[in-house]
């Protein structure tokens, strides 16, 4: 008995030891048997859930957002994302560098130079996926974002739904998310 005691404490530290180690995405969970190749293509960024105060001052006139996820050279994702702005569609691409496990990627963000971290926690690849951002050095260390991607500028209500229970177990409120209105330009195919 006191063997197998000894045993099962060992296993318990073991456990908790492992959990220690891992210095980031320790607190959200990951698409279990992430398929990078079936998250590629053409998604629009639906939801979004952050405490930034730049984010709360500007979500009210922020609307959807087309990205388009391909293979980057380099074996990462090159995710080019286009807005409109100022009645201009403007694009931007982002870098994601694979991390691990798979479905969590790393980014620098251009316009802040910061370190970030991105994690697929859910997808089904076809119509939704639930992603969770956060910044892990410098200016942006504080920052934290959830995501709703959506395949179509019309996610369902489940769908909606399903992100706000995701941004609230996150630690997010009510009034931090919000759900993006169809942006009527710059979605098309080849926009
Ligand atoms: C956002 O939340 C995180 C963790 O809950 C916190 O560390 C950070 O200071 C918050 N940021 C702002 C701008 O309130
Ligand atoms: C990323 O993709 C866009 C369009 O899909 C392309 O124009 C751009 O050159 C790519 N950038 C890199 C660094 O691969």
């Amino acid at each position: 008995m006191a063997t197998q005691s000894t045993l099962w404490t060992g296993l318990v530290l073991l456990g908790v030891l492992g959990a220690l180690q891992i210095p980031t995405h320790a607190q959200v969970s990951l698409q279990p048997n992430f398929q990078e190749e079936k998250f590629l293509g053409r998604w629009f960024t639906a939801g979004l859930a952050s405490n930034a105060s730049w984010f709360l001052e500007k979500k009210a006139m922020l609307s959807m957002c087309k990205s388009v996820v391909v293979r980057a050279a380099d074996g990462g994702l090159n995710l080019t994302s286009t807005f409109l702005r100022k009645d201009q569609c403007e694009t931007r691409t982002l870098l994601l560098r694979p991390a691990d496990p798979p479905g969590c990627y790393s980014y620098v963000s251009p316009h802040w130079g910061s370190n970030h971290e991105v994690s697929v926690v859910e997808t089904d690849y076809d119509v939704y996926a639930l992603l969770y951002t956060e910044g892990v050095k410098g200016l942006a260390q504080d920052f934290r974002m959830a995501t709703l991607y959506s395949r179509t500028q019309a996610p369902s209500a489940q769908v909606k739904e399903k992100f706000s229970t995701f941004a609230k177990a996150q630690g997010f409120t009510e009034d931090s998310i919000v759900f993006l209105p169809k942006a009527d330009k710059c979605m098309g195919e080849h926009a």
